[in-house]
C-alpha cells in the first residue's frame, strides 16, 4: 500500500514544501525561508506537528471541523462508500443514494420551505453557482435585466473569479481584474472601526439603509439579489449591531430581491443554531453551504435553494452548469454522518447552552487587558480588536497587520492557533470543544496577548 510518509525529519518535509508546494494566500517566497509549519496529526481540538509539538486549534482548520478531529465513525462511512460507489456523477438524469440522502437530510435540519439543495464541492464553487442561478431566475422569470447582484466590503464569499468578486475584498480583487461585470458593494456594519460617534443601533441602521440607497441608485429593476454572511468571518468577525439584520431584512421584502445568505462558516452549529439565519432570524431565498456541513473530513458544499426558487428554476428547462465533483458520493456520506453525530449527540444544543456561554464569559473578560478595545462572540466565533488607546478605539500607527502578526507569531508560539485579520485577533474553535480546553485556550491567548504587549512596547509601537 502506498501509504503516505511523514517520517522524513521536519527540515526535510520543509525543504521539499518550499521546492515544490504553491500555499494559498501566503507570501511564498517568505515562507520558503522561515520554513512552514507541518500538521501530521490531529484529534479532538488539538493538532500535533511534524516535532511532536501539541497545538490546540482554537480555528477547528479553517473554520470547519465542527465535531472535532478523530471521528473514526466518519473515516468508516468513507472507506465503505468508497468501495460500494467511489464516484457517480448527477449529471443527465442520474443520481446516487448519499446526495439523495443528503438533500433529503438537509430539508428536514434548514429553515421551513427550504428543500432542494444544488450541490458543490466548497464555498466558493457554491457562491459560483448562486451568481448563475439567481439570474437564471429572474431570466426565467422575463426580467433578464435584474442582473446586479450586491454584496459588501470586507465581506468573503471565496476565491474563484465569482466567489471573489462577490467578496469585498480590495487586495483579491485587485489580482486578475475583479470583480466581474455587475457586482457592486455597501459598506459593512464594522461598528468598532467605522462607526465615529455613532452608537451600534444607529451604526446598524446606517449601514443596512445603504442597501436601499444602492437599490434606488442602480434601480430595482436591474438589481438580483444581495448576499451577506450573517456574521462576516473571514472579515474579522465582524459581529452586526442589533439592528442590522431586521432593517435588511425589511428591504430585502419590500423590494423585489433574493436574500442569499452565506451561510460557509455560520453553518451547522457554529453560532448555536444550525444556521446562523436561524441565530438572526433571518428569511434568506439562498443558503450557501459548505465547510461544517462535512465538518471538513471531505469536501462538499451547495447552494439550498427555497421552494420559490427552485419551482422556478427546475421549471425552466435545463440549467446548464455543474460540477464534475459536485455532491461527490464520498463526500455526501460523510457530510449525512457529520450531520447524524451533530445531531444525536445533540452537539449544538450543547454547546449553545453550556460551552458557547463558558466562553463568551471569559472572552470578554480579554476585553480588560490593556491592548483589547472591543472582544465579540457570536457562539463559538470570537474576535478581539487591539488598539493602543481603548477610549478613541485608535488604530496603531504601524501599518494595519503589524501588531496583529506579531500576536499571531506569539499565539502559535505559545500552542494556540489563533488567527490574526489586520489588528483584530480572531477564533472559531470545534464547538466540541470542552470546558477546560476552553480555560487552556483563554490561558494561552491571554499570556499570548501580554507578550504582544511587551514586544510592541520595547518596538514603540505602542503609545
Ligand atoms: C463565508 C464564506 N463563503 C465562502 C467561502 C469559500 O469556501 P471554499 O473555501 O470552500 O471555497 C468561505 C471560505 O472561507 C467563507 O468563509
Amino acid at each position: 500500500m502506498n501509504k503516505i510518509v511523514n517520517h522524513l525529519p521536519t527540515k526535510d518535509l520543509q525543504a521539499l514544501d518550499a521546492a515544490h508546494h504553491m500555499h494559498p494566500f501566503t507570501e511564498n517566497a517568505e515562507l520558503a525561508k522561515k520554513g512552514v509549519k507541518i500538521i501530521t496529526a490531529a484529534d479532538g481540538v488539538m493538532l500535533t506537528d511534524s516535532d511532536g509539538n501539541q497545538i490546540l486549534d482554537g480555528m477547528a482548520g479553517l473554520w470547519c471541523v465542527n465535531i472535532g478531529y478523530g471521528r473514526k465513525e466518519l473515516a468508516d462511512v468513507a472507506y465503505a462508500q468508497m468501495q460500494q460507489l467511489p464516484y457517480y456523477n448527477t449529471f443527465f438524469q442520474t443520481s446516487h443514494v448519499p446526495a439523495i440522502s443528503l438533500s433529503a437530510k438537509l430539508a428536514e435540519i434548514s429553515p421551513e420551505g427550504f428543500n432542494h439543495t444544488f450541490f458543490a464541492t466548497g464555498g466558493s464553487e457554491a457562491n459560483d453557482t448562486n451568481i448563475r442561478m439567481v439570474r437564471h431566475y429572474w431570466a426565467a422569470k422575463d426580467k433578464p435585466n435584474k442582473k446586479t447582484i450586491i454584496s459588501r466590503i470586507n465581506g468573503y464569499h471565496g476565491s474563484t473569479m465569482g466567489g471573489a468578486s462577490l467578496g469585498g475584498m480590495k487586495g483579491m480583487h485587485a489580482q486578475g481584474g475583479l470583480p466581474i461585470a455587475n457586482i457592486t458593494y455597501i459598506g459593512q456594519p464594522d461598528w468598532y472601526n467605522e462607526a465615529g460617534d455613532l452608537s451600534p443601533l444607529e451604526f446598524g441602521l446606517l449601514r443596512a439603509k445603504e442597501l436601499e440607497e444602492k437599490i434606488h441608485e442602480l434601480g430595482e429593476e436591474n438589481v438580483a439579489a444581495f448576499i451577506a454572511e450573517p456574521v462576516q468571518g473571514a472579515g474579522g468577525v465582524i459581529v452586526p449591531p442589533e439592528s442590522y439584520w431586521p432593517e435588511i431584512q425589511r428591504i430585502c421584502d419590500e423590494y423585489d430581491i433574493l436574500l442569499i445568505a452565506d451561510e460557509v462558516i455560520c453553518g451547522f452549529g457554529r453560532t448555536g443554531h444550525w444556521f446562523g439565519t436561524d441565530y438572526y432570524g433571518i428569511r434568506p431565498h439562498i443558503m450557501t453551504i459548505a465547510k461544517g456541513l462535512s465538518s471538513g473530513y471531505a469536501p462538499i458544499g451547495g447552494s439550498m435553494v427555497c421552494d420559490e426558487v427552485a419551482s422556478v428554476i427546475n421549471s425552466a428547462g435545463d440549467f446548464a452548469h455543474g460540477y464534475t465533483y459536485g455532491g461527490h458520493p464520498v463526500g455526501a456520506a460523510v457530510a449525512l454522518e457529520n450531520l447524524r453525530i451533530i445531531q444525536e449527540e445533540n452537539l449544538i444544543e450543547k454547546a449553545a447552552s453550556d460551552t458557547m456561554p463558558y466562553l463568551a464569559e471569559k472572552w470578554h473578560d480579554l476585553s480588560n487587558h490593556p491592548l483589547i478595545g472591543e472582544a465579540n462572540m457570536v457562539g463559538f466565533m470570537g474576535s478581539l480588536v487591539m488598539t493602543p488607546d481603548k477610549s478613541s478605539r485608535a488604530k496603531f500607527a504601524a501599518d494595519v497587520g503589524t501588531v496583529g502578526l506579531i500576536a499571531r507569531g506569539h499565539s502559535f508560539g505559545n500552542g494556540l492557533i489563533m488567527r490574526h485579520v489586520g489588528d483584530r485577533m480572531i477564533i472559531s474553535p470545534p464547538i466540541t470543544i470542552s470546558r477546560s480546553e476552553i480555560d487552556t485556550l483563554i490561558n494561552l491567548a491571554s499570556k499570548s496577548l501580554d507578550e504582544t504587549l511587551a514586544d510592541i512596547k520595547d518596538q514603540g509601537l505602542y503609545k
